[in-house]
């Protein structure tokens, strides 16, 4: 479908918002908020994160929305309609997260490809931790010795692109909205199964007693409050353009606040249920080791791939518990790579006037390419360098930028009355203080105490010839790549003049 300028659509309201649901709820839900909640005082976690969703997560979030619907484009031609010379802000935005993020994040989804069919025999065996790394990974000593490519994690991570190419390839309204709206109800039919199921195992209540038993003197140390607003960014999946290309295909009268509300609330409430999942089987294997739930905790990782095979393991039905948990994780994660996938396509589609069908396929065979790094012995060192930097300087300062651009250069007024205008919900001029003073206030505040750490010494040990070499210079290409695409011309097609019936009244 298409809207009277030539844009593609979604077919519903319903389907946009399943769809920025599926980009927000990711891996980083599942495996990243229920440690960050434990590790940083319990249900008192609560408290900077709520405070963060609300005082930068949702006014960011509706200015994604607005800036996409309002000025009608991918990140770069929205940006370019606020103000000439930020167009690369919006390339360096798709390209970082598209040629940084996406590469490594479509291999960890070929890993739970791999886990999900593992699951059914209990393929790791007695020792899911050297499994895991010895055998799986078969991991090299360091990040220079990049071994050989990993045979079976390469025929998952080409089904995953397959999968991404063949939803992006048929557009917005057959492919990425049909998808989410297939892949949203059954994630959450699923991870319904897992929690109720794994609150019945013993042990799990101690479990959930260890995630959510606040303790309040821990809100008042600095880093929980950055680790919220972080976790708040990187899993409203802001700073990416993602949200602005996705709100460039609404139809003109779209309720921007509610649909923000319903997004941030649907995934940060998916967070804290799916939480219920992951503590209740580390209650259960504390239980049955006989050990304390702080000696069985892990995250990411080794959450995933080590901590929930061996309790999948242990108990009864884990073959199909382990299953559920990883298919969980592969729709989570694809329908959040399709969506990294389409801020980068409808940029250049925005930008070259080439056809969509044609972009999606080199992006697709460029994304293979790019990804093979992260599938050889020294991947997973690749795969931690470069998602250190690329989530803690680009998220942060994309964030920043886009609200000083907004904020200072743009009318804020003008972009809240545009808001407003379809809006239940009505959006107060907190909002205008909020973009303009507080977002770029508190994520100036997260970068400076993270470059402060970076310089002091070399981050995870690695020295400092693999960390300039990998994740430096990862950031910095992804930078010039963002004023080479900025420097071409705009094919015709595309006015850069925002269509009329968005401007003032
Ligand atoms: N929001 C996703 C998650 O929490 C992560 C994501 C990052 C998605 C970047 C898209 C882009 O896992």
């Amino acid at each position: 479908m298409e809207n009277g300028n030539g844009r593609e659509q979604w077919q519903t309201q319903l389907g946009f918002v399943l769809a920025a649901i599926g980009s927000a709820i990711g891996l980083g839900n599942i495996w990243r908020f229920s440690y960050m909640a434990y590790s940083n005082g319990g249900g008192a976690f609560l408290i900077p994160y709520l405070f963060a969703l609300f005082t930068a997560g949702i006014p960011l979030l509706i200015l994604e929305f607005a800036l996409g619907h309002e000025r009608m484009g991918s990140a770069p031609l929205a940006c370019t309609r606020v103000k000439r010379g930020w167009e690369w802000l919006g390339w360096w935005a798709v390209t970082l997260v598209m040629f940084g993020i996406e590469l490594y994040y479509v291999v960890i989804i070929a890993w739970c490809v791999c886990y999900f069919f593992l699951s059914f025999s209990l393929g790791w065996g007695a020792d899911p931790n050297a499994y895991f790394f010895k055998h799986f990974l078969a991991l090299s000593k360091s990040a220079g010795q990049i071994g050989v490519i990993r045979t079976p994690i390469l025929a998952a991570l080409i089904a995953v692109w397959v999968i991404n190419w063949g939803i992006v390839y048929r557009g917005v309204g057959k492919g990425l909205e049909k998808a989410n709206k297939i892949f949203m109800p059954l994630l959450f039919i699923f991870t319904a199964i897992l929690v109720f199921w794994s609150l019945t195992l013993p042990g799990a209540l101690d479990g959930i007693k260890a995630y959510l038993t606040p303790n309040l003197s821990k809100i008042m140390e600095p880093k929980v409050w950055i680790d919220a607003y972080s976790q708040i960014f990187f899993t409203l999946s802001l700073g990416f353009g993602i949200m602005i290309a996705y709100a460039s295909y609404l139809p003109g009268k779209s309720d921007l606040t509610k649909n923000a509300v319903i997004t941030a609330g649907v995934n940060c409430g998916y967070s804290l249920f799916a939480g219920f999942a992951v503590f209740s089987v580390l209650g259960f294997m504390a239980a049955s080791q006989g050990k304390s739930i702080a000696d069985v905790v892990s995250q990411s990782i080794g959450l995933a791939f080590v901590a929930y095979p061996k309790a999948v393991s242990m108990m009864p039905g884990g073959p199909l518990f382990g299953a559920i948990f990883f298919l969980c994780l592969v729709m989570a994660g694809i329908s959040s790579s399709i969506s990294i996938m389409e801020a980068f396509v409808s940029a250049i589609v925005d930008k070259f006037n080439v056809g969509r069908k044609m972009t999606v396929s080199v992006v697709s065979a460029i994304g293979v390419i790019g990804s093979l790094i992260f599938t050889t012995q020294a991947g997973l060192y690749w795969l931690d360098i470069a998602d250190h930097f690329l989530t803690h300087y680009g998220i942060v300062v994309v964030g920043i930028l886009e609200a000083i651009m907004v904020g200072w250069f743009f009318d804020t007024k003008h972009l809240r009355r545009y808001i407003n205008k379809n809006s239940t919900m009505r959006l107060g001029a907190w909002w205008d203080v909020t973009v303009k003073f507080v977002v770029p206030l508190v994520l100036g505040i997260i970068l400076l105490g993270d470059i402060s750490k970076e310089v002091q010494k070399p981050y995870g040990g690695y020295g400092w010839t693999p960390v300039v070499l990998i994740g430096l210079n990862w950031v910095l290409s992804t930078v010039i790549a963002g004023f080479l695409f900025a420097s071409r011309p705009w094919k015709d097609k595309c006015p850069l003049e925002v269509p009329r019936e968005n401007q003032e009244d």
